[in-house]
């Protein structure tokens, strides 16, 4: 039995199978209708708990669809509708769950949350999302990168804004997958010194520059997300986006990335905020294939995590 927590707390070797069998698995069924079931039903007979503590569109949708696709059955839970949030421990829940359930995926706010669940659980449990870390959306990130544009080994991926949950998996992937990240936002909103710390120690490029138009120079990937996630308190909003106005990914932006630069956003995005609606529907974008492939992405993590 594997958890999948975080990208840095997965083998190197098992993130490049899992992500080998991402891209075979998405091939495999390509043309056919999405509720048909892969051919060899990996997750037959399986259950598998969703459970949110916070909104999600493409982790709900993508997670339950995969399951399907896989011939397993889901539970979509929210954390307000169980005994979570009303004083059960998340031991105790860990515990009960497994006695029911083959799998949990979590969305929390705290990592603790996420951690203590793992630490109980007599299931596998997968990340999807903490107020510190998205990996899932990160492996979908790297899939996509690769079938536009290759190995992602060597390349320079820019990050546009807040340093925030997002930005600290792909601080976690960056050594395991060998590419440059290069950081730009406002000095108050970096991302966790831990995190680049930790991403340095493996090994990793990590660079910071405050001027986004510098930074995007031969940048293969340029990444945006969000200005206000949704941990951050309503109160800070004006102030993170006084911060992060300078940061906005716009196609004056774009004219000085290259041609074949990528454009990536986990979406929800607020267009005309961290990014223009000509950059998101223009030719440097594939945020709709970034969203499709977090369905083929956690299919092969939750193959993973069962051993199956
Ligand atoms: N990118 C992402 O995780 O989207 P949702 O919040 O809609 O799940
Ligand atoms: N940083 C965003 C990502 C949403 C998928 C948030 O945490 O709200």
């Amino acid at each position: 039995m594997s958890h999948f927590l975080d990208i840095h707390k997965t083998d190197d070797a098992e993130l490049r199978k899992i992500m080998e069998a991402a891209h075979a698995m998405k091939a495999a069924r390509a043309g056919r209708p999405k509720g048909a079931t892969d051919d060899d039903h990996p997750l037959a007979g399986r259950i598998v708990a969703l459970v949110f503590e916070k909104p999600s569109t493409r982790t709900r949708v993508s997670f339950d669809v995969g399951v399907r696709q896989m011939g397993g059955q889901t539970l979509v839970l929210s954390g307000q509708d169980m005994q979570l949030g009303h004083g059960e421990t998340i031991a105790d829940t860990a515990r009960v769950l497994s006695r029911y359930v083959d799998l949990i995926m979590l969305r929390t706010f705290r990592e603790d949350t996420l951690l203590e669940l793992a630490e109980h659980a007599t299931v596998p449990v997968i990340n999807g999302l903490t107020d510190r870390t998205h990996p899932c959306q990160i492996m979908a990130d790297i899939m996509t990168f690769e079938e536009h544009r290759g190995p992602i080994a060597g390349k320079k991926v820019v990050w546009a804004g807040d340093g925030n949950n997002v930005c600290a998996s792909f601080l976690h992937a960056a050594a395991p997958f060998g590419f440059e990240l290069t950081i730009s936002g406002p000095e108050q909103l970096d991302p966790e010194p831990e995190f680049v710390q930790g991403a340095r120690a493996q090994g990793a490029s990590v660079t910071f520059d405050r001027n986004l138009e510098t930074a995007v120079a031969g940048a293969d990937l340029i990444v945006a997300d969000t200005w206000v996630s949704m941990h951050d308190a309503a109160s800070t909003r004006e102030r993170r986006h006084n911060l992060l106005r300078p940061y906005q990914v716009n196609e004056d932006l774009m004219a000085l990335a290259k041609p074949e630069t990528l454009f990536m956003h986990c979406l929800p995005a607020h267009r005309e905020e961290e990014v223009t609606s000509a950059v998101m529907d223009g030719p440097h974008s594939v945020i709709f294939d970034e969203a499709e492939n977090r369905l083929h992405a956690q299919k092969a993590i939750l193959r993973w995590c069962l051993g199956v």
